[in-house]
Order: C-alpha cells, then sequence, then structure tokens
C-alpha cells in the first residue's frame, strides 16, 4: 500500500471533527475531508468566526485555524470524499439501541452499517477502512462481510484505532496521548496508519494488536475509569455516615503507586457519551456469551452512578424540609463535565427531573451549554410534557439572575468560574435559609459556613 495523500472521515463529531483537525495540523502533506451528513453542523465547522464551531474545546479553534482550508477541510460530500481518499475513518455515533434486540443495552450500529453501504457504492480504488468508533468487539467481522460482498472488487482493508480522548481535554490529549492503539490484520495497512500518527506521536506509544483486542480494550478501558469513579461514589456514602472524608479517603488510597491518584474524585455521578454506553455495551456482550457473572460484575458500576444521582437529588429534597415544591433551585451547570458544550447523559439532567418530579422550579446557568440543548435533553426523557418542562424550567444567561431569590443551588458541573463567584454577594441575594449543594465539591466547607450558608457535599 502507498502512501496516504487522502484522508477522509465520516463523522464531524466530537471525536471526528478534534481528531482530524490534529492528523491535519500534523500532517501537512496529507489532506484530511471530515464529512458529515448533518448541513448545520458542517456549516458551524466552516465558519470563519472560529467562536461558532460546533463543538467548544479548549485550544480546538487554533488548530482548526491552523490547518482548515490549507489541508483540512469539512464538507456534507461524502460521496465524493469517500472516492478520492485512501483511508477512511468511520466517526460516526454508536449509541445505546432505543428499539428491538438489546434496546437499552446493545450498541446501535445502524451509522456504522450505513457508512460500510456507502464506501461499498462509491468505492472504485482500494481502502483502508478504519474504526474510530467505540464498537462491540468482532464489529470489524460485519464489516469486511459487508464491503466485501457489495463492493466493486476493491480491496478494503479494516483497521481498529479506537479513540482514547476525553472531552474538555481532546487537544491535548490528541497532542499528547498516553498511547495511540491501532488493530489489523494487514502489515501494510497498519504501517500506513502508524506514520500517520508517527509525525507527532513517539514510536513507543504507538500500540499495535490484532483487531479483536483492539476493539475490546477501548470498551475495557472505559469501565475500568467508570468503576473508579463508580468505587469511589459508593465510599462517599459510606463516607457521608461515618465522618469520613471521601477527598482525604481518596488521596490515602490513591497515593498507593499501585492504585494512583487519578479518577478518584467523588461526583454526582458520571456522565458523558460513552461511559454508561460502554459499559452496557460490554454488559450486553458478556451475556450475549453467556457470562452472566462477568456481566452482572460490570452493571453493578452502571447501578451505582444511577444511585448516586437518585441519591444527590433525594439529599436536597430532604435537607430542604421535604418539599421542594415550587421552590427555586439555582443549577450551576449542565454540562457533564467542565470545559465541554456537551450534554449527553450529564448527570445534571437526571437530577433534575428528580426535582421537576417534586414541583421543584429550576433555573439553570451554564457557561457553554445553550437553552435548548437543556430543554431537549428535558425532553428526551419522555417524563412530563415540553410544556410543563418549560412551566418548571428556565434558563439564564447570567449567574446572579439564576441565583436570585434561589431557595437553594446545585453545583453540578465543576466550571472553574463558578469557585470564583463572590458567595458572599450571592447570599444577600438568595433566601433563607441558603442551602448550596456541591455536587462536585468545588467550594470549601469551612468558606461557606462561615458566611452562613447551609453546605451539603458529596463524601462529607
Ligand atoms: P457525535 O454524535 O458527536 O458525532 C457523530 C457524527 O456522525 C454526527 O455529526 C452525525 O451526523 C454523523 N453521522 C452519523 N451517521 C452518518 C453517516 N452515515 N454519514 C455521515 N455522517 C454521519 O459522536 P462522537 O461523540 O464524535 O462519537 C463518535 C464515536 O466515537 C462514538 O462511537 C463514540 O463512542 C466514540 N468516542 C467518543 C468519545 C467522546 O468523548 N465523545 C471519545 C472516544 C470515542
Ligand atoms: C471518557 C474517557 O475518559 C475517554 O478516555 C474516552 O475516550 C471517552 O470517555 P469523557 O467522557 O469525555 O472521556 O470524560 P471523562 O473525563 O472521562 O469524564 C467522564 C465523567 O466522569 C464526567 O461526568 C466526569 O465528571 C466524571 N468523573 C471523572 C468523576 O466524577 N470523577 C472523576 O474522578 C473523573
Amino acid at each position: 500500500i502507498k502512501m496516504i495523500k487522502k484522508i477522509a472521515c465520516i463523522g464531524a463529531g466530537y471525536v471526528g471533527g478534534p481528531t482530524m483537525s490534529v492528523i491535519a495540523q500534523k500532517n501537512p502533506h496529507i489532506q484530511v475531508t471530515v464529512v458529515d451528513m448533518n448541513e448545520a453542523r458542517i456549516e458551524a465547522w466552516n465558519d470563519d468566526d472560529l467562536s461558532k464551531l460546533p463543538i467548544y474545546e479548549p485550544g480546538l479553534d487554533a488548530v482548526v485555524g491552523e490547518a482548515r482550508g490549507r489541508n483540512l477541510f469539512f464538507s456534507t460530500d461524502v460521496d465524493r470524499a469517500i472516492d478520492e481518499a485512501d483511508m477512511i475513518f468511520i466517526s460516526v455515533n454508536t449509541p445505546t439501541k432505543a428499539y428491538g434486540k438489546g434496546k437499552g443495552q446493545a450498541a446501535d450500529l445502524k451509522f456504522i452499517e450505513l457508512c460500510a453501504r456507502q464506501i461499498a457504492a462509491v468505492a472504485k480504488s482500494d481502502k483502508i477502512v478504519v474504526e474510530k468508533s467505540t464498537l462491540p468487539v468482532r464489529t470489524a467481522q460485519a464489516l469486511k462481510s459487508i464491503l466485501d460482498n457489495t463492493g466493486n472488487g476493491v480491496n478494503f482493508c479494516i483497521l481498529s484505532n479506537p479513540e482514547f480522548l476525553a472531552e474538555g481535554t481532546a487537544i491535548n490529549d490528541l497532542h499528547h496521548p498516553d498511547r495511540v492503539l491501532i488493530g489489523g490484520e494487514d502489515a501494510a495497512a497498519i504501517q500506513a496508519l502508524v506514520d500517520v500518527y508517527a509525525s507527532w506521536v513517539p514510536k513507543e506509544r504507538i500500540l499495535t494488536t490484532n483487531l479483536w483486542s483492539s476493539e475490546l480494550s477501548k470498551l475495557v478501558a472505559n469501565a475500568f475509569l467508570a468503576q473508579r469513579v463508580s468505587s469511589i461514589n459508593s465510599i462517599s456514602e459510606l463516607c457521608e455516615v461515618t465522618g469520613a472524608n471521601v477527598d482525604e479517603v481518596a488521596k490515602a488510597v490513591g497515593q498507593d503507586s499501585r492504585i494512583g491518584p487519578k479518577f478518584l474524585k467523588a461526583s454526582v455521578g458520571f456522565g458523558g457519551s460513552c461511559f454508561q454506553k460502554d459499559i452496557l455495551n460490554l454488559v450486553y456482550i458478556a451475556r450475549s456469551y453467556n457470562l452472566h457473572t462477568v456481566a452482572d460484575y460490570w452493571e453493578q458500576v452502571i447501578i451505582l452512578n444511577d444511585h448516586q444521582k437518585t441519591r444527590f437529588a433525594e439529599r436536597i429534597i430532604r435537607t430542604m424540609y421535604n418539599t421542594v415544591n415550587g421552590k427555586h433551585i439555582a443549577f450551576l451547570g449542565w454540562a457533564f463535565k467542565k470545559d465541554t458544550n456537551d450534554s449527553r447523559e450529564s448527570a445534571a439532567i437526571y437530577v433534575a427531573d428528580h426535582l421537576l418530579e417534586e414541583e421543584a422550579h429550576i433555573v439553570v446557568y451554564d457557561p457553554k451549554v445553550p437553552a435548548e440543548q437543556i430543554y431537549r435533553d428535558l425532553d428526551a426523557l419522555g417524563t412530563r410534557s415540553p410544556a410543563d418542562n418549560r412551566r418548571l424550567v428556565s434558563v439564564a444567561s447570567d449567574p446572579l439572575s439564576a441565583l436570585n431569590d434561589a431557595h437553594a443551588v446545585a453545583i453540578l458541573t465543576e466550571w472553574d468560574e463558578f469557585k470564583s463567584y463572590d458567595w458572599r454577594e450571592i447570599k444577600q441575594r438568595m433566601k433563607r435559609p441558603a442551602f448550596v449543594f456541591d455536587g462536585r465539591k468545588l467550594l470549601g466547607r469551612a468558606e461557606l459556613e462561615a458566611l452562613g450558608y447551609q453546605y451539603y457535599a458529596i463524601g462529607e
């Protein structure tokens, strides 16, 4: 296989956009075209105003600014990009199935299959097809079968190259990955992809494995990370009843070099588009091989996470004299973590849903998530009518108008700016007693109590 000159990527989302931008930035000799069927998204990627990119990710604007128009292009012309490319990344969404067999657990691969069929229909020359999306182990087999049976006598080589970036730190993660993982069977195809990454990633960080190990490793990495969060969150509840402090426990435990300090921050529960979806998928796969003990083991990570979100909402209700009906609760943060505009599976959605069942009045402020998205998230639950969501929830464009006359503040996302607010002034604007429910352990108990707040934080 010759050297790669043109890359196409199907899917201009949170993974395809940043990943291809960095590949283009670091490989000026390769033309990279990112395509998507979502016209509005592509238009936003092409906006002259780099603050209007469809994804908020620190440092992304600079990378796009450097490469776009030089060797990085965003387009809706999927067929043309496929036709011209030597290497095609598939980076489309693989959400949890919402219907049929495996509903609520299995990954929905319809978008992946559509990509494969489109590639097969359009390709007139040999292609390396790279799985960038997170996929169930053995998906490459299905892809290969579709490509080989509907193609035009073209040779397709499939590689697995899962992405490990985290949102909010995507550019740094892409520039300095712990590892790049490439699974495949064809040595020349593997080498072609190794060469793309070797433009900036040290050789010893590029791991090559067989296809199935690569596909499975991605699910396992996310399962292990989420498991650490559920582990510390389970201990947070024990801390609350015993007088231990979960941050102190996490520090003492994490200082053991065998355990390590990262990913031990207790919280209102993990969110994001990946952890829950990928663990559910792992559970589904294990069950499909009749490995029920394995499946049950990993399922507990999700059960504990759901419990953590519920118990945070219940704690708010209990502390506020067992009723939040008509009370104004200010939500600081809606995104699933700081430094992203992504709210998929955010804990805030589920905490809000619980409080809305009790007829609370919620006013949300998030620095990056727009009001339409907040309402879309609530409407998608189907718990109540869109009209009721709009009656009970309002969205503020600045923090003070969310906090004025609030009975309570709930911190759902760890945005840095929340720490720098004038909490003395905020208290003047709130009803008394002024409650703060800190789902991120962002503010300090000593300071808040000195100001006269009733302060509750996870794991204290
Ligand atoms: P996303 O929803 O942000 O982006 C996917 C894009 O693909 C959408 O814009 C959609 O319009 C487009 N698309 C779907 N089918 C298409 C088709 N047939 N033709 C053209 N475009 C199509 O999703 P994402 O967050 O970028 O995730 C993509 C994959 O990467 C998923 O499998 C996910 O599990 C995985 N992943 C995500 C993250 C993350 O942090 N978000 C990290 C690692 C891996
Ligand atoms: C995750 C993986 O980290 C990444 O490698 C993979 O490619 C995609 O999935 P992401 O979901 O973007 O990335 O963010 P991450 O930083 O992992 O956080 C996920 C959730 O866990 C967030 O809601 C975060 O607030 C929460 N979390 C994380 C905790 O509550 N405590 C922690 O210590 C760490």
